[in-house]
């Protein structure tokens, strides 16, 4: 091995959310949406490049992985490969220092780590835009985390080609947020259907499709103003439209996400926002909430999402800073 590099990214929260892909190849999200990178929360991910070509190496968490996981590497490898004019196998280390069922899909700051690692690993002098796209050619969520803080990522061209560029970009820095998520776990049972899939199902199947598809923009446009401005409560009930659409969206197509769990932690915060607390949630490809609270309530609200019923655990989380390469690993 004699080009490595390491690097760093977290996980993100989506405030609008991305549902649905354009239809030509290259994952070009058929939405915008707009996320907060979480703090605390990490994936820690180093790649090295040899000088013999074969297949790559990957072990994740300590363990040796193979079939798909491996094959999505390879792939977001493969164009790096080509970028930089190598051929040689890579070796991969990934971690999460978060568990797999802990509610937060590892699939963003797993990407964003991995492009970052391997950008610089390969010597490619790539900003940030470069390295964003890329990463979200694997998993468009993922785009967003190369960056702090409230971040958005626009919807692809209507009818881009493959290798259009589309980036994700920063919104509100880190520092500017007065918020804290509250990641309400209801269960240790693995993701029920891959969000790939599911988006491809639900615009084959679901007839509210079309509807989602004319909403999400308007959606996405009036929450990153409500946030410009500081309008948390409109965000939040923005927010709140944007994930209910989505999973409306998706029942219709028979995906339905949310458990006994899921409700009654919904309906805490509901209770809790008619408490005249500044709360809001929402709710992704799984039956997990994640709740919004300004920092100063989010003791009391932590303590009241605890005791709901199917609520295992929570894990309370800052904003956070984008993916960055780690120099001294
Ligand atoms: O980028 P993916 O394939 O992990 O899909 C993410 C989909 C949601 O988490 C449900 C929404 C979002 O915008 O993050």
């Amino acid at each position: 091995v004699n080009r490595e590099a390491a690097a760093i990214a977290h996980p993100n929260i989506a405030l609008s959310k991305y549902w649905g892909k354009r239809a030509v190849p290259g994952n070009f999200p058929a939405v915008p949406s707009l996320s907060m990178t979480l703090s605390g929360l990490a994936t820690r991910t180093r790649v090295g490049f040899g000088n013999e070509p074969g297949p790559d190496e990957l072990r994740l968490n300590g363990e040796r992985a193979a079939g798909e996981p491996l094959a999505r590497v390879t792939e977001m490898l493969d164009r790096v490969r080509a970028a930089a004019r190598i051929t040689g196998r890579a070796k991969i280390e990934t971690a999460n220092d978060f568990p797999t069922a802990s509610g937060l899909a590892s699939s963003a700051s797993g990407f964003a780590a991995l492009a970052v690692a391997a950008t610089r690993a390969a010597g490619l002098q790539w900003d940030s835009w470069r390295v964003s796209d890329l990463a979200r050619r694997s998993s468009a969520s993922a785009a967003r985390s190369l960056f702090g803080g409230l971040v958005e990522l626009p919807a692809g061209e209507f009818a881009p080609s493959e290798d259009t560029l589309l980036a994700a970009r920063p919104v509100l820095p880190a520092s500017a947020l007065d918020l804290r998520v509250i990641v309400c776990v209801t269960t240790d049972a693995p993701k029920a259907h891959g969000s790939s899939n599911a988006m491809r199902k639900t615009a084959e199947k679901s007839r509210l499709y079309g509807a989602w598809l004319n909403l999400a923009p308007s959606l996405h446009e009036s929450l990153k103003e409500a946030a410009l401005a500081g309008d948390w409560m409109r965000v939040g009930e923005l927010a709140e439209d944007s994930a209910l659409a989505m999973h409306g969206c998706a029942l219709a197509a028979g995906f339905s996400y949310f458990r006994d769990a899921t409700m009654m932690a919904i309906e805490t915060v509901r209770g809790l926002r008619q408490q005249g607390m500044p709360i809001f949630f929402t709710v992704d490809a799984g039956p997990h909430v994640k709740a919004f609270v300004e920092s100063a309530h989010a003791p009391r609200a932590a303590q009241a999402l605890n005791d709901v019923p199917g609520v295992l655990r929570t894990t309370l989380c800052a904003p956070g800073d984008g993916a960055a390469v780690v120099e001294d690993a």
